[in-house]
């Protein structure tokens, strides 16, 4: 009999976890218990790092604690920011996947998989990684890479180390929100990859490098940049009806639209949507948003009973470009927001390991007689 094929593993239950809790039908999302609309409107994105990686919310002296241990994190060795300027002309994410890969050579505990060391490389490597991200950028228009500034709480510092400019408070708490939504999406394909990763007992850089390289594909990380293209090409609220329907019509698909686990709006939207309007009516740039808003309100709306709603990344991109952030950096910001949710996707593989291995069912030929090379048309 054949086998049931459980295609692109759908609905498939790989394992328990207490990460984070999904509920597609209403558009629900906890991470460690709390809700995602909670964690974005009262938390910090430093807050939400200690709760996934220790599983409760912190006392004030223990975020304070924790917010020193990740700033005093954030420099990267000299060497690695000498890998980065050989290869400062490769993408963003690819630069961020080699900038990580590299910190291995300098982590006195990458081979140690227990629990323990997992949280603190995990906790190095979300305070490095926009260190990589900024340096990369920085020496890839030919400008030195800028020093972490201490001063500066996680997003605030990596907006420092891009600009070469301390940002604005409503600016900084932007990325900050931005972070929070990111950090943790249970198994996700980029979360799944890493632990397929950590299931062959490798280790966290290894995995945290394979999430970067899964997570950088345009129907997982990459849609922001995409919606934000496909903004750009509409250019006026005028044209978006005319450009939606052709893509529609000819089979194409709207980023930033559909998820496989929500048949109801992605909770993490919303968050993003209300920032994207007040941020595009801010900086004078209204049509962003209205162009967003059509596609959202007109186009999209048949795709609704399919359970096609808009995602994450729809607004992500709107705002990422309003701040003048270039846009193959898209993914690799949404790269640093989950680098907390791959370190406790590996500690739990860690912890209750399994070697992840399915199976394919064959359907090629079968015992073909060997022709020996002389022997071949
Ligand atoms: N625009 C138009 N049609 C769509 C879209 C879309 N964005 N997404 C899905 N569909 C249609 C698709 O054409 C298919 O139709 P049919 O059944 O007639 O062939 C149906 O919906 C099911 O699509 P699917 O690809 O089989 O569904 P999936 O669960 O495998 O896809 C997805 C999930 C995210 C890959 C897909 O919705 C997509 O490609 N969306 C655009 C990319 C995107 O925004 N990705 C970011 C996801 S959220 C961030 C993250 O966590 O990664």
């Amino acid at each position: 009999m054949a086998p049931e094929i459980m295609k692109g593993l759908k609905d498939v239950y790989l394992d328990t976890t207490t990460s984070s809790f999904i509920d597609g039908e209403v558009g629900k999302l906890l991470y460690r218990g709390y809700n995602i609309h909670d964690l974005a409107e009262q938390s910090t994105f430093e807050e939400v790092i200690y709760l996934l990686l220790y599983g409760s919310l912190p006392n004030r002296q223990e975020l304070a604690d924790f917010d020193s241990l990740l700033r005093s994190n954030r420099r990267i060795p000299d060497e690695v920011i000498q890998v980065l300027d050989l290869v400062k002309n490769s993408h963003p994410m690819d630069a961020l996947r080699t900038g990580l890969s590299a910190l291995s050579a300098f982590d006195p505990e990458v081979t140690d998989n227990s629990p323990e060391a997992t949280i603190r490389k995990g906790i190095r490597l979300t305070a490095m990684g926009p260190t990589i991200v900024a340096a990369h950028h920085r020496l890839r228009q030919g400008l030195e890479p800028v020093a972490p500034n201490p001063d500066l709480n996680h997003a605030g510092n990596f907006l420092y180390m891009l600009f070469n400019e301390v940002p604005d408070e409503e600016t900084t708490r932007l990325l900050d929100v931005d972070f929070i939504l990111h950090a943790e999406h249970g198994a996700n394909a980029s979360a799944f990859a890493a632990r397929v990763t950590a299931s062959t007992i490798s280790d966290l850089h290894s995995a945290v490098v394979t999430g970067v390289g899964t997570l950088k594909g345009p129907a997982h990380g990459g849609a922001a940049e995409e919606v934000m293209k496909m903004s750009l090409e509409i250019g006026q609220p005028e044209n978006a009806e005319e450009y939606c329907r052709a893509r529609l019509e000819s089979g194409g698909r709207i980023m930033g639209f559909g998820h496989r686990v929500y048949r109801a709006e992605d909770p993490r939207a919303r968050h993003l949507r209300e920032r994207a309007r007040a941020l595009s009516e801010k900086m004078g740039q209204p049509h962003w948003f209205q162009i967003l808003s059509y596609v959202e309100e007109e186009a999209m709306v048949p795709y609704r009973s399919r359970g096609i709603h808009v995602n994450v990344d729809f607004f992500a991109g709107c705002i990422y470009y309003l701040l003048g952030i270039t846009d193959d950096l898209f993914i690799s910001i949404f790269a640093l927001g989950r680098i907390p949710g791959w370190t406790l996707q590996c500690v739990e593989q860690f912890e209750d390991n399994i070697l992840i291995r399915p199976l394919l069912e064959y359907t090629g030929e079968m015992d073909l007689s060997y022709v020996p090379i002389e022997q071949r048309s």
